[in-house]
């Protein structure tokens, strides 16, 4: 294969692709609003929610966008309940939990129920900030993966979110925050500060991956030959990201099918709002970050970014990239986990692997229609999934006792 044919498909990852070829969007629905404009502005107060934005800096410097939203004016007087932190999967942002309709969204529906919903936005996405000293422009603002985005911008998030309400934090994470999250409650500094978590498509470990097309790419070492080309950032709405999407949406992939050989199966997508979650998504990530997934599937581990033997003992200070050790969760950290029969990213092999690993025994809740992009974007997910998930949190939370 020739590179520009390895550069699309990887442009495919995910949920770019399909949605693309399928809306055959125009040019100006391709770029996002200018950077002035706030999450809160752009998707959540058009709503009916009040909304308000925060910042904060991670300790290796970068500056993170948080929002904060409560339920539609009047609904429930201004009260707020225990505070409830969302992070957001792999080339999404914090937009991605209010992308359907009020009554769909998970974002707005937790509004509704009286929590107090904080949005969380990992480094390198639309609506966090950039950092303290380097520019996107730099190739050190994307040397990470999701193990700096556990252990420094999920660490920050869920230390802010508790020291601004002063309560203990639910976390839920879909997708690349189930890894997130994973990894970082395993720190007892971090985990100290949750009070509970609920998990859309958990992953910690990645080898039994089902996805064709990711294996493929795995396969051809897509990820080595893009620090070959001294590519790290991915970001497709950069000039040569749109020129790429035009040129995969000229030829004749066949997206739909695509989509599914990506995620699995989605059973209840509205195919009618592809246009509309193309205005928002995908966001950027890092090479780095692909690259450590895709060494999560060849090796089987959840473990620290593997940079080599002496590197490793360099960074380390031992030749293995040291793994994390789901059994550091507390068991008295009650968590939750929500799984789809037909998630190709999420098996249910590597779901229980990490279940067996656990001290705790979680909740469960398995839905064997649902594929990887359902848990978020299903027209049914409030009564498929997002009840049994509150009805989880009102069990273990303060939710009514807080006040504003
Ligand atoms: C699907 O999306 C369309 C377009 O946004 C919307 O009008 C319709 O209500 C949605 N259907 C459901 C069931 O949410
Ligand atoms: C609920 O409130 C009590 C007393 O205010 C506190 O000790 C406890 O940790 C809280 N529970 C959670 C889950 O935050």
């Amino acid at each position: 294969m020739t590179t520009p044919e390895f550069l699309i498909l990887l442009l495919c990852i995910i949920n770019l692709c399909p949605k693309l070829t399928y809306a055959g969007v125009s040019e100006t629905r391709r770029s996002r609003s200018p950077e002035t404009t706030s999450l809160c502005s752009h998707l959540i107060e058009p709503s009916g929610y009040p909304c308000s934005e925060h910042s904060t800096k991670t300790e290796d410097g970068y500056l993170l966008g948080l929002q904060r939203v409560s339920s539609s004016i009047g609904k429930l007087g201004g009260r707020k309940g225990q505070p409830v932190l969302l992070i957001h999967g792999l080339f999404m942002g914090g937009d991605s939990w209010f992308l359907n309709s009020p009554d769909e969204s998970l974002g707005f529906i937790l509004a509704d129920q009286g929590f107090d919903v904080w949005v969380g936005n990992v480094r390198g996405t639309h609506w966090s900030h950039g950092h303290a000293t380097l520019s996107v422009e730099d190739k050190d603002f994307w040397d990470w993966s999701w193990q700096e985005l556990a252990l420094f911008d999920l660490a920050e998030m869920i230390r802010y979110v508790n020291a601004f309400t002063n309560s203990k934090v639910f976390v839920v994470g879909h997708s690349q925050g189930t890894i997130m999250s994973l990894a970082a409650f395993t720190q007892p500094g971090i985990v100290k500060m949750v009070a509970a978590a609920a998990l859309l498509c958990p992953i910690s470990y990645l080898d039994h991956i089902t996805s064709p097309f990711v294996r493929d790419l795995v396969f051809m070492h897509l990820d080595g030959i893009m620090v070959d080309l001294g590519i790290h950032q991915l970001n497709f709405k950069s000039d040569f990201g749109t020129k790429v999407m035009d040129m995969m949406c000229d030829s004749n992939i066949d997206c739909g099918d695509l989509l599914a050989s990506i995620t699995g199966k989605n059973c209840c997508f509205n195919g009618s709002r592809v246009d509309f979650y193309l205005d928002n998504e995908p966001h950027p990530s890092s090479a780095k970050n692909l690259q450590h997934l895709f060494q999560m599937i060849r090796k089987g581990t959840f473990a620290k970014y593997d940079y080599g033997l002496i590197k490793n003992l360099k960074t380390y200070g031992q030749l293995k990239a040291p793994s994390f050790d789901l059994s550091q969760i507390p068991a008295s950290l009650p968590i939750w986990m929500g799984y789809g029969g037909n998630d190709a990213l999420a098996d249910v092999t590597d779901v229980q692997r990490t279940i067996q690993e656990l001290q705790s025994k979680p909740d469960m809740l398995y839905l064997e229609n649902y594929g990887h992009i359902d848990f978020l974007l299903s027209i049914y997910a409030k009564g498929d999934v997002y009840d049994n998930m509150i009805t989880f949190f009102r069990s273990y939370g303060n939710y009514s006792s807080a006040s504003s």
